[in-house]
């Protein structure tokens, strides 16, 4: 993989040498005991940046996605999610799986919902029906390109949830992304969620990691399900502290990666048949279509192969590229070289 420019994800970045070494230099402990002093300190801080009372270290962000479904849930519930969203697409059935629950899919633009389109949808309390318990958003959207939910959205969101006295959890995997882009703290985010999931696995570049984040008793009631899930980690500060280092030295960064991505946006308009619009490369992932070209999208990524250049085939004619802290400026340009060479 070491010649290729890989732009499927922002999960295949490398850890860099001085993560490595931070790694090699942790501080560790059985965190079953809840004494390794890396992920305790881990933990500390990103609550502290999500302005919660508490987090808890998980392996995936799956893991933490389902754990929130789970700790906000009883078997036979209702959660409304967008249709397009992670927890509904890529978890493998987990939440009918481990939670029991049924999700009900709204159809968002660009994965964002309104909260006018979730009050229509919560069910009545009616013996015939589900109960509806909690709302899932996502910022920001993978599917939705990258897409930020802005702010005022997921507050009305959160006034209309507290009114029906539902919980609201946020997939932030990618909140890092959203907060530098807009310059809104990602506590101001975090405040109209009732949990947050975050990664520090994508574009900050850590090996592993992410985590679960609310009030001391809800994130108790998630640490009693890890242990159920099989989640509980032991000597795990040697992980947890390339998740220190990404924060401490990734997360500026991300800006890079923005810019990559809306460079890439803008020069793939100018190819014949391309469909995309520039002004929704809003952060590091860029999606696009290729129906009026002479290629699927897997004939695309084929092609792009042979030129050095990974890319991730997204539906019959959908491509996704994301930026990351192994791509560089340069890498963008040659890619772009690349496509224009296989659209000719
Ligand atoms: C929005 C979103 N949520 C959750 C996840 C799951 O993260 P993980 O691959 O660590 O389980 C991903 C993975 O790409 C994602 O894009």
């Amino acid at each position: 993989m070491k010649d290729f420019i890989d732009l499927r994800s922002d999960t295949v970045t490398k850890p860099t040498p001085t993560m490595r070494k931070a790694m090699v230099e942790a501080e560790v402990g059985d965190d079953v005991f809840g004494e390794d002093p890396t992920v305790n300190a881990l933990q500390e801080k990103v609550a502290s940046l999500l302005g919660k009372e508490a987090a808890l270290f998980v392996p995936s962000g799956t893991m933490a996605n389902q754990l929130s479904i789970k700790s906000h849930t009883q078997p036979g519930d209702e959660v409304i999610i967008e249709a397009s969203s992670h927890p509904y697409n890529f978890e493998g059935g987990a939440g009918a799986a481990l939670s029991g629950i049924q999700f009900q899919c709204l159809k968002g633009s660009r994965g964002i919902l309104d909260a006018s389109q979730i009050e229509e949808s919560i069910r009545p309390a009616d013996h015939h029906f589900a109960v509806t318990r909690l709302i899932c958003l996502e910022n920001t959207h993978n599917r939705g390109g990258g897409s930020i939910y802005p702010l005022e959205k997921m507050a009305e969101i959160n006034r209309l949830a507290k009114s029906k006295e539902l919980f609201v959890h946020l997939d932030g995997a990618r909140l890092w992304n959203a907060s530098v882009a807009t310059g809104i703290k990602p506590q101001e985010y975090a405040q109209w969620a009732d949990s947050v999931s975050v990664c520090l696995s994508k574009g900050l570049g850590a090996p592993i990691g992410s985590l679960v984040a609310g009030s001391k008793e809800f994130i108790d009631r998630v640490h009693r399900f890890r242990k159920m899930f099989g989640g509980g980690m032991r000597q795990v500060g040697i992980i947890a502290a390339a998740g220190i280092y990404a924060l401490d030295h990734h997360l500026e960064r991300l800006k890079e990666d923005h810019q990559n991505a809306k460079r890439l946006g803008v020069g793939l308009k100018e190819f014949k048949g391309v469909s995309i619009d520039p002004k929704h490369v809003e952060t590091n992932i860029v999606i696009f279509d290729v129906a009026n070209t002479k290629m699927t999208a897997t004939q695309l990524a084929d092609a792009m192969r042979k030129e050095g250049v990974l890319i991730h085939a997204f539906g019959k004619m959908q491509i996704r590229l994301v930026t990351h802290l192994d791509v560089t400026a340069e890498d963008i340009e040659k890619v772009l070289k690349a496509f224009k060479k296989v659209f000719r």
